[in-house]
């Protein structure tokens, strides 16, 4: 596994350009440079502390930590209940009337959630899930647009103590079905559809058809997003507004064991079969509660934005499970960011006074590329707080998130964490840290990271290698799905006794970590992760296709983008037209946002003797740079047939 850092970073690494904390910020900030001196004296008190003063307990725990490496557990002989937590204790605080969410959805409707709404709807949902059967221990998938139904529905399982698996709306039917089996899960609930990009989205459709593929599913809730038909199967599906609204709006919350299956969340790996990540409840919510507060300095007025998709572990703990156990105040758009124009994010902070946004840096970008006319048009002088997640933010992306939407006064919290890690843990602390733009900085308190070479030896201060978890931490995965022997595999074999979290890492002289990418076979296009491997499959499921070989290219806006290599069955011939049918079928078989942008027809594959292409051979030529060591090919003049090749197609 090589390292290649990104260049950009790796450029900006020596330039030094330094932020320190505004004073006045710093006077008021919810962080203090304190919290890493506890954390480092006791981090296992440090957690305690922090789990009895932040959550409310049905029965208190009596061992903070049980590490049998690589299984945690947290909180141990603790009880409580998650949606208690995140809804009914702010109701009985007195803050029943303060805002949930606002809901903006994509045509313009609006909603507004109180927590006492929340309440109501979902001990509602949760009696209806009841009614469907589901008990405490079941699990339960989601596949939704972005609708308030949505946490909704989470929660309503969280009450039950029953686990959720959300697959994001963007999956196909294959996807959705292939989790729905990992998980046998016994209820789906989805919804009609929802609004992109001016459009209708019906979801309904490829519900029905992962349905067909699903036994384990017995009944359906459908939420009603758009109208119009949608096709209901008697005895098995039923409308959430039927079903759910009749409900009685008491359903006493079930307390469960901190380690209770909170959710599942599937995940890329670097293989074709998905990782059903496990999260618990107790430690999740204190890690992803008190980063919340802390990282984005979050106060009782502030309006909170994550725009990220809640199918994303971003939404479920930045979203929905930190933010509202925080009793916070966020927004909830459905749409597109340029529908319908390029400045709707700024109009809806406008409207709604949002104080702190939460985006990916492919956003970021998109918006750079638009210029800064959209976000001069609106008044943003709410910003306090902007952060960015999901892939390495490059300086100049940072820079401009800073002058044109944080009016060049307000912090940028670049958070790295990963589904696995279910929390933010490398990120700067606002009002504390001085940051470099393109470094997170540093771990957060309580958290052990490191920087390794391939040996598993500490690199000093100023190299770079791989990027290690060193110690548990609250909010860590508890494993794969029904796989133990593949997350001790996956996670802890690399480098014994240490999590690998499969990224590469440089740490400057002043111990600032910049994230350099992955270094697995990986990608994250638009902070998507998608694995290699998966495209690999997708095409090779092809009838014409005999092999297929797929990298990340650079890209400007997306991050990576999705460059495949593509050898056909002999006798048939590369087209236009074919290319254009194994994209739609990459669609088909995972989705679109695994559709690869370039495609290239290859007579062959470069390949090692033993048989395994080289994809950093790949990476190289669709680079267009100077390729790398080709000593151990087997064949060499495969690499100047495919160089030579013309036709490789952008779409
Ligand atoms: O490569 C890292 C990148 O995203 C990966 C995790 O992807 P996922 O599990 O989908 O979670 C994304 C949202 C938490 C990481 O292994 N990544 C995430 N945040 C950053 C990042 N890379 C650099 N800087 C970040 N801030």
């Amino acid at each position: 596994m090589a390292v290649e850092p990104l260049p950009e970073i790796e450029a900006r690494f020596s330039e030094g350009q330094v932020f320190p904390p505004d004073p006045a910020f710093a006077a008021q900030a919810n962080a203090k440079q304190e919290l890493y001196e506890e954390a480092e004296r006791d981090f296992e008190g440090f957690w305690a502390r922090l789990a009895r003063e932040r959550l409310d307990w049905s029965k208190p725990f009596d061992t903070t930590l049980e590490w049998e490496l690589p299984f945690a557990k947290w909180f141990v002989g603790g009880e409580l209940n998650v949606a208690y937590n995140c809804v009914d204790r702010h109701v009985k605080a007195g803050l029943g009337d303060k805002v949930a969410y606002h809901w903006i959805g994509e045509p313009g409707d609006t909603r507004t959630i109180t927590y006492a709404d929340l309440q109501r709807e979902v001990a509602k949902a949760a009696n209806a899930l009841k009614e469907l059967g589901v008990q405490r221990g079941d699990r339960v998938a989601i596949y939704m647009p972005m609708v308030p139904e949505l946490p909704i529905a989470m929660l309503a399982c969280a009450r039950l103590g029953a686990a959720h698996t959300v697959v994001f709306g963007g999956f196909s039917a294959e996807a959705l079905a292939g989790r729905i089996e990992d998980a046998q899960a016994t209820l789906l609930i989805t919804a009609d559809g929802g609004w992109r990009r001016g459009a209708e989205l019906r979801l309904k459709p490829a519900a029905d058809e992962a349905l067909d593929r699903s036994p384990s599913v017995e009944n359906v809730l459908v939420v009603r997003r758009l109208g119009g038909d949608t096709p209901m199967r008697a005895g098995r599906d039923h409308w959430w507004h039927e079903l759910v609204d009749r409900q009685s709006e008491d359903c006493p919350p079930v307390p469960v064991d901190s380690e209770e299956m909170l959710y599942l969340l599937y995940t890329s790996g670097t293989t074709a079969r998905p990782k059903g990540i496990v999260h618990t409840s107790a430690g999740y919510l204190l890690g992803t509660s008190f980063t919340h507060e802390m990282i984005f300095d979050v106060k009782p007025d502030d309006v909170y934005w994550c725009a990220a998709d809640i199918g994303w572990v971003t939404g479920h703990s930045y979203i929905v499970y930190g933010p509202l156990a925080n009793a916070t105040t966020g927004v909830m758009y459905e749409g597109a960011p340029d529908t319908p124009a390029w400045d709707r994010w700024w109009q809806i902070i406008e409207d709604y006074k949002v104080s702190i946004l939460y985006c990916a840096p492919t956003a970021i970008r998109a918006f750079m590329k638009q210029g800064e006319s959209w976000p001069q048009k609106h008044d943003l002088s709410s910003m306090r707080v902007l952060g960015s997640v999901g892939e390495p933010i490059n300086p100049e992306a940072w820079l401009w998130y800073q002058e044109h939407i944080g009016g060049g006064r307000t912090p940028v919290v670049d958070t790295w964490w990963q589904t696995e890690t279910g929390m933010i843990l490398i990120s700067p602390l606002p009002g504390v840290t001085t940051t470099k733009p393109g470094s997170a900085t540093f771990p957060f308190p309580g958290i052990e990271a490191d920087v390794v070479d391939g040996e598993g030896h500490s690199v000093p201060l100023g190299g770079g290698g791989y990027l290690v978890l060193k110690r548990p931490w609250p909010a860590m995965l508890r494993g794969i799905y029904g796989d133990p022997e593949r997350y001790k595999e996956t996670y802890w074999s690399r480098f014994p006794g240490m999590y690998f979290a499969g990224d590469g890492a440089k740490r400057d002289e002043g111990g600032y970590y910049w994230l350099l990418g992955r270094v697995d076979d990986v990608m994250n296009v638009s902070g998507h992760r998608i694995s290699t491997i998966e495209v690999e499959s997708a095409l090779v499921d092809h009838k014409s296709v005999a092999e297929a070989a797929v990298v990340g290219k650079n890209d400007p806006v997306t991050g990576q983008a999705i460059f495949a290599f593509v050898t056909l069955k002999a006798g048939i011939e590369g087209s236009d037209e074919l290319g254009r049918e194994l994209r739609q079928h990459v669609t088909t078989v995972i989705g679109p946002m695994c559709r690869p942008k370039f495609l290239m027809f290859s007579p062959d594959l470069p390949k090692t003797r033993s048989g395994k292409i080289m994809r950093r051979l790949l990476r190289d030529i669709a680079e267009g740079r100077a390729l790398g060591d080709t000593t151990t090919l087997a064949d060499e003049t495969v690499v100047d047939t495919i160089r030579a090749n013309t036709g490789s197609a952008e779409e």
